[in-house]
């Protein structure tokens, strides 16, 4: 048991006897404090207890403490201000703690909690595309909430729901068949049908945007009239009228520059085209290639002899390129079904839901209409086509025949928002209501300037560079580090390597990890490798810190087991060392409330600032007997934890740094 959570036990106990409502949103005031001077946790629950029960909140706070019968954990409780009670852990409770984590190789967190079996939809990128900063979101957060969720003993599958079967085949169908060079492809099939790729959209992107144009340009006009019209209005008198005025002025402008930054954007993109003979005579063949990519997709999905085979064949390259992602990310999937898997079930899923009368005809297609929303689910097309909800569907239905799962988590970015909430009310109408379906979504990675991250060029950044870069600039900081050690450099140019890989890649998730996932985050690759901030980098060094005291002091395993009578409190910082090392189980605990990897990296985060302050100001090698052993462990419990809190964040250190 945690602090944390015996003191919830206990406080439940409180409420009960005080009132019959539930406890629950009580005991969630209950925290742990933020600076010591208020003792250890803080109990705020008095305040709206007392507005509730129509009693002071101090008479309150001390019935409540008089209910709670703490003193057997705890060495104070004092009330303060309006009523907040402020705990202070009794020492001996927390060496007991503290020995507990010692011998436990799962640091003693939480695992009596009923099991339950978890799915996991994470990472699915859309193959036959180059992977890009995009996907890095879901693949990390959803690798480490695979990581946390089995650590507390759940049941995990993880399952990468490849998006194999969309347009993007169409496209490479189609390239391959109007722009393929044999040789290439021999040679280097995946750099090959990325070139048609990226060929095939570029021509795509450019007819439609020549279509596009006119009505752009139209719009451009009206927009400035409209601009015109108010700025040429005498500003009204009357004070309510003027600033009516100034802000529908001001929008205009601000609609109008939108626009014509588009159109700026679209005349340039056929320029380029026009400038290049070849291109506009390559291009100019081509000019239906939108619906003729429709059209190859279409063939492939109705079992045309051709397009199937082609797809079989670029099937493989697609996933060999992102597994050399997926290595180097050290993720690995129990399942990859991507959404080809399904096919064969979909015409079954909507003949289920229009016999179940979930889903009836409406205009040709069919749907399924849902009291919450405008519109409806379109579960299959006019054209007979089916579409990514009724993949989603029958995945839904697969997973639970397969697994049975108490939960499935959708990792994906806030933009398909809709498409999920609308997903789980269908599934639940279907009947698939004792799923707990969960969008673990998550917001935009902006570069520098706060718009979505791009490169230069105003292109997506593919993830394989993003990867090399990050690399790239923890080599530079491994170097300093080594070169600057006091005893010399200690790593050979292989060590320096194998360093970097590991500062790079770790920067990189945790840089994602400590955002709360829900918010935009701006990307910095000099933030993230910064040795002095809340960086993987810097846990990275706490860890290897230690391991540098062991290798001075010649300490091995063998020095490093105690009991509760090992532990010593001298110093302030000791003390607050160990409860952040004691706090560990808590903080999984709550970052698995609302699934937020961030609430575990902050916590990481501040047992690492806990421990550079105990290194200040407690000298370990130099002291000498109960308190050198004390402080050691100290060490190792800080070591073990943070080792142990970054591999659950799919994050390696190193013993040399
Ligand atoms: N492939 C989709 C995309 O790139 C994401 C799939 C997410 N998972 C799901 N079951 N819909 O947008």
């Amino acid at each position: 048991m945690n602090a944390l959570n015996e003191l919830k036990a206990r406080f439940r106990a409180a409420v009960e006897k005080l009132t019959d409502q539930d406890p629950q949103p009580f005991l969630e005031m209950i925290r742990p404090a933020q600076d010591s001077r208020f003792g250890d946790y803080q109990v705020n629950m008095a305040m709206s207890l007392g507005n509730r029960l129509a009693k002071p909140a101090r008479d309150v706070a001390e019935d409540l403490l008089a209910a709670a019968s703490i003193d057997d954990f705890c060495s104070d409780a004092e009330i303060a201000g309006p009523g907040f009670i402020n705990i202070v852990i009794d020492d001996k409770w927390l060496k007991q703690k503290l020995s507990a984590v010692l011998n436990d190789e799962k640091l003693d967190v939480n695992r009596n909690r009923r099991q339950a079996t978890y799915v996991i939809d994470f990472s699915s990128p859309n193959v036959a595309k180059p992977m890009h900063v995009g996907h890095i979101r879901s693949t990390v957060i959803g690798d480490a909430l695979a990581r946390i969720l089995r650590f507390v003993g759940h049941r995990v599958i993880t399952d990468n729901h490849l998006g194999d079967w969309g347009t993007q085949f169409g496209m490479i169908i189609y390239g391959y068949k109007h722009f393929a060079d044999d040789q290439a492809y021999r040679h280097d099939p995946i750099a090959e049908l990325l070139r048609l790729y990226r060929l095939v959209r570029e021509i795509t992107d450019f007819h439609a945007t020549v279509k596009r144009l006119p009505d752009a340009e139209q719009e451009l006009d009206a927009a400035a009239d409209e601009f015109k019209q108010l700025d040429r209005q005498a500003r009204p008198d009357d004070k309510a009228a003027a600033k009516k005025w100034r802000r529908e002025t001001a929008r205009a402008s601000e609609r109008l520059a939108e626009i014509e930054q588009t159109v700026a954007t679209m005349r340039a993109k056929i320029a380029a085209v026009q400038a290049s003979p070849e291109k506009m005579e390559r291009f100019g063949k081509h000019r239906d290639i939108g619906d003729q990519v429709l059209a190859e997709t279409a063939r492939l999905h109705a079992g045309d002899v051709e397009n199937l085979k082609l797809w079989n064949e670029f099937l493989p390259a697609c996933r060999r390129e992102i597994q050399t992602v997926y290595q180097r990310l050290h993720v690995e999937f129990d399942h990859e079904l991507g959404e080809s898997y399904y096919h064969d079930r979909l015409s079954g899923v909507v003949k289920q839901l229009t016999a179940k009368q979930v889903a009836r005809p409406s205009d040709g297609a069919i749907c399924v209409f849902l009291d919450a929303f405008d519109t409806p689910m379109i579960v299959q097309k006019k054209d007979g086509a089916f579409l990514y909800s009724t993949t989603d569907l029958a995945t839904i239905q697969y997973r639970h025949e397969q697994w049975r799962p108490d939960a499935i988590l959708y990792v994906v970015d806030h933009r398909q928002h809709e498409h999920f909430s609308k997903l789980f009310a269908v599934a639940r109408k279907w009947g698939f209501d004792q799923i707990d379906l969960r969008h673990i979504s998550f917001g935009t990675i902006l570069g520098n300037d706060g718009k979505p991250f791009q490169t230069r060029s105003g292109e997506t950044v593919g993830l394989q560079g993003l990867l090399d870069e990050a690399v790239n600039r923890a080599r530079q900081v491994v170097n300093a580090l080594d070169d600057q050690n006091p005893d010399g450099p200690q790593l050979d140019d292989v060590a320096r390597t194998q360093v970097a890989e590991m500062v790079g890649i770790g920067a990189l998730k945790y840089a994602d990890l400590s955002q709360n996932r829900t918010s935009d985050y701006k990307f910095s690759y000099d933030k993230m490798v910064n040795l002095k901030g809340n960086t993987a980098t810097y846990l990275q060094y706490c860890y290897a810190r230690v391991q540098g005291i062991y290798r001075r002091g010649g300490i091995g395993p063998e020095n490093l087991t105690g009991t509760l009578e090992s532990f010593t409190f001298e110093h302030n910082d000791e003390r607050h060392l160990a409860l952040k090392i004691c706090q560990f189980g808590e903080a999984i605990d709550e970052t698995l409330v609302d699934f937020k990897p961030n609430l575990l990296a902050q916590y990481l985060y501040e047992l690492a600032n806990a421990h550079a302050s105990f290194f200040n100001s407690c000298p370990v090698l130099s002291s000498t007997g109960n308190l050198r052993q004390s402080r050691l462990l100290l060490c190792e419990l800080t070591a073990r934890t943070i080792k142990t809190g970054l591999s659950l964040l799919g994050i390696d250190v190193a013993d040399r740094m």
